[in-house]
């Protein structure tokens, strides 16, 4: 590393990418080199979830375009589980909501060209035995951790979301027991199959600290299928640019469009958000229910492509002035990607001066907008995003026209 002598700001700069680096040293399993994409059960159907829902999603996933589009995990979430573990302890699957068995479902969903995931917990409980009156007895791992771990390595597992539930009133403490899940996949031989996804809602700030422990961990309290909810987890993420990189994601929690009453806007700028802060795209809802034009905004090519950029950097609130907030994101290939969120009520017209390279792509129609000149002017309607990229990094600001 390279330091102009006597340039404080570029000693600042050598120093914040040490730190980067000693904190993205990512769980070294090759896996999630960009943020997981899939489905998942919970956010549409939590408890009444069963097979013939989680293939459905799974060939839902291909019929819709969405798989194409990288929607590649197929995640069963809780309530999977038999009330009871086995006589030999191991983790058995619902019988009559599962009644082919886990490792058949798993292998329907790799049959259409997906991958499959599980769902499981550090400590006694599940959350659903918590929260969802799931009435199960001791479904979390604490005591079965190679065991279960087995288990899912030998049914086919290549997603485990691994979900803290209060396991500290079982005595146990966030880091070691998210380590512990982490060195039973590695003893089971195929660690470099299976994304491992923590969550214990940012309570602990993970992103200090789970780049070498897992490949994602959730940054907040669980998501709710309305906008304040959304919009709450956006503001709440600005504080984290910088705390992600390839294999090591932050994740805000999974998407609710399709879910709940979001407008066409507000689908628009949750799926466009998640994208800017390099989150992954998880599917929560039926997707044979989507509207067409929400399977259009998930598979937005440039939208998807922001939201996989190689580079892995998740974006940075830059400015904020009446209402809208200016997210950038840099890109690999010297690229950057430049988002407009309007959190207010009313429809704003604002300008975006863009200094020398004014030749910007509109992500949402494709289209190259203001060639030639450094001020690009735009109607944002309340609660949507306008999306952005460029060949190059360079500053941006928007003021009202
Ligand atoms: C917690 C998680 C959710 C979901 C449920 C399942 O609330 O945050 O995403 O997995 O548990 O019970």
């Amino acid at each position: 590393m390279f330091l102009v002598p006597g340039s404080s700001s570029s000693v600042i700069a050598a120093l914040a990418s040490l730190l980067l680096a000693s904190n993205t040293n990512a769980l070294d399993n090759g896996l999630a080199r960009t943020p997981p994409m899939g489905w998942n059960s919970w956010n549409a159907v939590r408890c009444t979830v069963n097979e013939t829902i989680v293939r459905a999603a799974a060939d839902h996933l291909v019929e819709s375009g969405l798989a194409a589009a990288g929607y590649e995990y197929v995640v069963l979430d809780d309530c999977w589980q038999a009330y009871e573990r086995g006589a030999d302890g191991a983790l058995r699957s619902h019988p009559t909501k599962f009644p082919s068995g886990i490792k058949a479902l798993a292998s329907y969903v790799r049959s259409k060209g997906l991958k499959f995931g599980l769902y499981g917990s550090p400590g006694t409980r599940t959350c659903a035995m918590i929260y969802d009156k799931y009435p199960g007895v001791g479904l979390g791992s604490k005591g079965h951790e190679q065991q279960d771990a087995d288990t899912w390595a030998a049914w086919g597992v290549q997603y485990l979301k691994y979900d803290w539930c209060l396991a500290d009133k079982d005595g146990l403490v966030h880091r070691p027991a998210f380590e512990k899940m982490r060195d039973a996949l590695v003893a089971t031989g195929k660690a470099g199959e299976i994304t491992y996804s923590i969550s214990e809602y940012g309570h602990t700030k993970p992103w200090t600290w789970a780049a070498p422990v897992a490949n994602l961990w959730r940054t907040t309290a669980d998501i709710q299928p309305r906008w304040d909810s959304v919009a709450r987890i956006i503001e709440s993420q600005a504080a984290l640019a910088g705390t992600s990189a390839p294999g090591a994601w932050n994740d805000p929690d999974m998407l609710q469009i399709g879910n709940g009453k979001f407008t066409p806007e507000e689908t628009r700028s949750h799926v466009a958000m998640w994208a800017m802060l390099a989150a992954p795209l998880m599917v929560g809802t039926l997707v044979e229910k989507l509207p067409q034009q929400t399977i259009e905004v998930l598979t937005n090519k440039r939208l998807v492509a922001i939201d996989q950029d190689v580079l892995g950097k998740q974006a940075a609130r830059v400015q904020q002035t009446a209402g809208l907030d200016l997210w950038t994101r840099e890109l690999s290939g010297g690229r950057q990607a430049i988002a407009v969120f309007n959190t207010g009520n009313s429809t704003q017209s604002v300008t975006i001066a863009l200094g020398q390279d004014a030749a910007l792509t509109d992500v949402w129609t494709g289209e190259a907008v203001a060639h030639g000149t450094a001020k690009v002017t735009k109607q944002v309607k309340p609660h949507d995003t306008a999306v952005f990229t460029r060949q190059s990094v360079g500053d941006v600001s928007i003021a009202i026209a």
